[in-house]
């Protein structure tokens, strides 16, 4: 949540800073603002979008080398121009821009009042850069040395940055808890959020760990942590296309996103998978295959959709390798006592690799002894560092704020995973791991012929775009799928929607049944399906708008529902990868006509870096 960028160097900063706010305006987009630093120091800051600020400094000097930038998911202070970032000190030489918490800020606000210091916003972010000063004011150490004393001070999540009007040379960052790469280009650097805004610049890149400063001065980094140590700056390559993170055409990032998923999942599978050759192969997690097989339980953490795929994950650990796993949702998990041993496994599910709850919920896992696994997107994110191993999901950036490609890479990873320890521990013969080989294989292919369903689906979205509710009903594997499908639409298109087991159904969302209610039955041809047709007789009893994905062919529910989606037939465990496809079509399209903003909806940021 929040975007940071920042440059320092010899080129115009502002361009760079306003291009890259808006490749992290996933992150938030209720206020941005800019530092620029050219002999003075300048602050524009708007509520709304990146687009508003650029529109605001249209007569204004934004000449600078040297600015800082924000993109801003409100966390204190409602989003209006003050509360926006940066923040400047109250002597106006420093200013700050901050993603992330400081818990003890209302405290170090009194203490700071009390010697005199006044406030603009009800930001916790101008209470930090004020302490700073004073710490740089009242001990006479240098600025990079007063950002470390008063890191050791504050409590909460941050990645920040920061400028001095003294000095413009100097550019100053440091996380904890929240993601900050330096981007290393040719006599200049660059901060940003995420590598995204850097990619186009350089592609040599030092992710920042947690409790680690950054000192760039005078053309030089130096890397030290908040005890005062130096650290050796390890620098990776990123090897992100920029096609990658541009449109290509599409409306949206959703759209561009749902229909990039034949070569996400294929992407996903590749070099890993050989059904012909009966290979399946995550060196990611090769130490770990014995730990793994003899887990006393596998538990899962994640949040929102990523916690859907680990609902469908634990259907399949269950089935092929006959391992007890528990489903939590990292926040609940990371705040009760949950008892958990050495002999237990972690899968730790997150598209960003960032997500505040579920790095919580490792580090609680780590110290109570388990072995971590992370199934990430991000490479090089927090999750996948912490982790003791795992693999990446290789779905590429996902830009939209719905997830759509990061789920179905996810459970692509997960029954990877499944398939790999069950062969392993002979828990499923050999002719069934050979046969789900091969399905697995045919996914993509499966997607694809999915993607053509979408001028049907836009003409039932049509039809139900001024529904007030929606039900989500799927049994078995399909019930995660169910849950997916309606917090999709939700999220995007405002929709009140809800996910239920079918046979749920009967213990009371029926009573909400009526000729208005449209429900969204995932039926395919599976060992639940006589149940689930009758469900949809239920519904159809009481008058509900019955709209079903069923299998190819499927003549019965055809008879039964007011609208059929008819999907390939695939292996009832891989039938979500399947199946929720037409779902955020459906969403993505009712969304679109009523309005919605798709890619940024209302209230929303894609990398929960605060809890
Ligand atoms: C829904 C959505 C969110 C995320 C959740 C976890 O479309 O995107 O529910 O799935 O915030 O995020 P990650 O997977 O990054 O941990």
């Amino acid at each position: 949540m929040c975007g940071i960028v920042g440059y320092i160097g010899k080129k115009e900063a502002f361009p760079i800073i306003i291009k890259g706010l808006q490749r992290l305006e996933y992150r938030g987009y209720d206020s941005a603002g800019v530092a620029l630093l050219n002999g003075d120091l300048n602050v524009y800051k708007k509520q709304g979008k990146v687009s508003a600020l650029k529109e605001y400094v249209q007569d204004k000097d934004v000449s600078a080398n040297v600015g800082i930038g924000h993109t801003r998911w409100a966390t204190h202070g409602e989003p209006n121009d003050v509360n926006a970032h940066p923040h400047v000190s109250n002597s106006g030489k420093f200013a700050m821009i901050h993603n992330g918490i400081i818990e003890n800020y209302a405290a170090l606000k009194t203490d700071l009042e009390k010697k005199g210091y006044t406030f603009q916003s009800e930001t916790d972010t101008e209470v930090f850069i004020n302490f700073i000063e004073d710490i740089f004011l009242n001990t006479k150490v240098d600025l990079a040395e007063a950002v470390r004393l008063a890191l050791n001070k504050v409590i909460g999540a941050y990645a920040i940055a920061i400028i001095s009007l003294e000095d413009p040379n100097l550019m100053i960052a440091a996380r904890k808890g929240s993601p900050l790469v330096v981007g290393l280009g040719k006599e200049e650097f660059f901060l940003a959020s995420d590598a995204t805004p850097i990619i186009e610049y350089t592609n040599e890149v030092v992710y920042l760990d947690d409790r680690e400063i950054a000192i760039i001065k005078d053309g030089k980094l130096t890397i030290k942590n908040v005890e005062d140590v130096e650290m050796k700056p390890y620098v990776q390559t990123v090897d992100i296309e920029l096609e990658a993170i541009e449109k290509a055409g599409y409306d949206h990032f959703m759209l561009k996103e749902i229909f990039e998923q034949p070569k996400s999942i294929g992407d996903c599978l590749r070099g890993r998978l050989n059904a012909k050759e009966g290979h399946l192969h995550l060196g990611g997690i090769n130490d770990y295959v014995n730990k793994i097989s003899n887990a006393d339980r596998i538990l899962i953490v994640a949040c929102g959709t990523s916690w859907h795929a680990g609902l469908v994950a634990e259907y399949i650990f269950e089935e092929y390798c006959r391992i007890p796993v528990e489903v939590e949702y990292a926040s609940e998990f990371r705040y009760r006592n949950p008892i958990v041993g050495e002999k237990d496994v972690v899968i730790a599910i997150s598209q960003s690799g960032e997500t505040a709850d579920t790095l919580a919920a490792i580090e609680l896992a780590k110290s109570k002894g388990a072995t971590i696994l992370g199934v990430c997107n991000v490479v090089g994110a927090s999750i996948p560092r912490t982790s003791h191993a795992g693999s990446y999901t290789h779905a590429g950036p996902e830009i939209g704020v719905a997830s759509t490609k990061a789920f179905t890479a996810q459970i692509s990873v997960l029954t990877m995973m499944a398939l790999m320890l069950a062969h392993k521990k002979g828990s499923l013969t050999e002719s069934e791991y050979r046969k789900l080989l091969v399905e697995l294989e045919a996914v993509p292919d499966k997607v694809a012929k999915c993607l053509d369903l979408n001028a049907q689906i836009e003409i039932i979205s049509e039809k139900f775009k001024d529904a007030a509710n929606f039900l989500y009903l799927g049994r078995g594997y399909n019930f995660p799928v169910a849950l997916e499908g309606a917090l999709k639409l939700k999220e995007i298109s405002y929709i009140h929607a809800e996910g239920y087991p079918a046979a749920e159904m009967k213990h009371g969302p029926i009573a909400l049944i009526d000729e208005n209610m449209p429900v969204v039955f995932i039926a395919t041809k599976d060992s639940s399906y006589e149940k689930i047709v009758s469900n949809i007789q239920e519904v159809k009893a009481r008058k509900g708008k019955v709209i079903a994905i069923v299998t190819e062919g499927d003549t019965d529910i055809a008879g039964m529902a007011d609208y059929t989606v008819e999907v390939p037939a695939a292996h009832e465990s891989l039938m979500p990868l399947i199946s929720v496809i037409p779902l955020q079509l459906l969403s993505y399209h009712i969304a679109v006509m009523r309005g919605c903003n798709v890619d940024q909806p209302r209230n929303l940021a894609k990398s929960v870096t605060v809890e």
